[in-house]
């Protein structure tokens, strides 16, 4: 369990590194985390070296909801497209061995929003998520994060980029011998060089945010399934990314565990302005927490819908789309 997440790779994406640092000082609560900060963003954003700890990167992404911050104003625009859309993905395909999982995938999503990606189990839903940072090759298609083209980015910049993005994987896992305090204090330790009881602070704050105030010092195996998906939303927001990419994360929790980290995902959008991209398959969830969504399908190897989950539930004609919404054969 504990060693899962370093096999995996994509765990390592989890943390926005150097981000928190400055974050760190000034986290007192969930409406400070995502709050612009306001200086050397264009310079900080092509900084790419260790050094550039105090990096104030995301600042103007989850702030453009107050777009006349001089952060969003200074912001570089490098590839020439607007930075409004948080995501913005054209004409996706991702293939494997030759095998098409999908094409033809296009959207965008908002800041402050809650996207869910939805489809049935191996239509390409996390190999999506995947190939919007860049962990699946693309054999067609382009996809902006953050206003920037991750694709045509070199390392360097690939890498800064993802050090803003937080990811929860289905299978990630938190350390065993670990409590959940230095659990969440990890990346922070990892990537910031906050003294430590400022990174106790930090993880203490992070677990209250997700309600688990009380339970900073429990290891993995005295928590319920729930709490330890609490466990990695609040590690995954360690450095206050701007943009959190949750797999499946109420995948084997029971229905009222999971309405309750539906409540959470929509709280944290609430009060942080996080962008959330949640992959998941459970309408209730959907419904609960989706303010658009896009469903893909395996057989049609690409995206057979797009909207607003409820008006696809009211109104779509795809007897797929209408099948998973209204639970009828298709
Ligand atoms: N690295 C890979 N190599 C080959 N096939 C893969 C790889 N990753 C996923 N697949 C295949 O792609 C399809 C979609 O997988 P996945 O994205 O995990 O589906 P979902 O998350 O929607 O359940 C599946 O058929 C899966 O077997
Ligand atoms: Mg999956």
């Amino acid at each position: 369990m504990s060693d899962g997440r370093r096999a995996e790779g994509p765990g390592e994406l989890n943390r926005p590194r150097e981000t928190g640092v400055s974050d760190g000082r000034r986290a007192e609560g969930p409406g400070e985390l995502n709050r612009p900060r306001e200086t050397g963003v264009s310079d900080g954003r092509r900084a790419e070296g260790p050094g550039e700890l105090n990096r104030p990167r995301e600042t103007g992404v989850s702030d453009g909801r107050r777009a006349e911050g001089p952060g969003e104003l200074n912001r570089p625009r490098e590839t020439g497209v607007p930075s409004d859309p948080v995501i913005r993905a054209e004409d996706l395909a991702v293939a494997f061995g030759g095998r098409t999982i999908f094409k033809d995938v296009s959207f965008e999503v908002r800041r402050g929003e809650i996207f869910v990606i939805l489809g049935g189990s191996g239509c390409g839903k996390s190999t999506l998520l995947k190939a919007l940072i860049g962990l699946v090759p693309l054999a067609a298609g382009h996809a902006w994060l953050l206003g920037e083209e991750l694709t045509a980015a070199n390392d360097a910049a690939r890498r800064a980029l993802l050090q803003r993005i937080g990811v929860m994987w289905q299978s990630g896992a938190l350390f065993g011998s670990m409590t959940l305090a230095e659990n969440v204090e990890l990346p922070i330790e990892e990537h910031t060089r906050l003294p430590r009881p400022a990174r106790e602070a930090l993880a203490r704050s992070k677990l209250g945010l997700v309600g688990l105030g009380d339970a900073a010092g429990r290891l993995p195996a005295e928590i319920s399934g729930g709490m330890a998906k609490r466990a990695g939303i609040a590690r995954a927001l360690a450095l206050d990314p701007p943009l959190l990419f949750l797999d499946e994360p109420s995948a084997g929790l029971d229905p009222i565990t999971s309405a309750g980290l539906d409540d959470l995902i929509k709280e944290i959008a609430r009060d942080t302005g996080t962008t959330f991209v949640v992959v998941t398959h459970e309408l209730q969830s959907i419904l609960a927490i989706g303010d658009r969504c896009i469903m893909l399908d395996k057989t049609a190897q690409g995206m057979i819908a797009q909207g607003n989950p409820r008006d696809l539930r009211d109104n779509s004609d795809h007897p797929t789309v209408r099948a998973f919404f209204r639970r009828e054969a298709a």
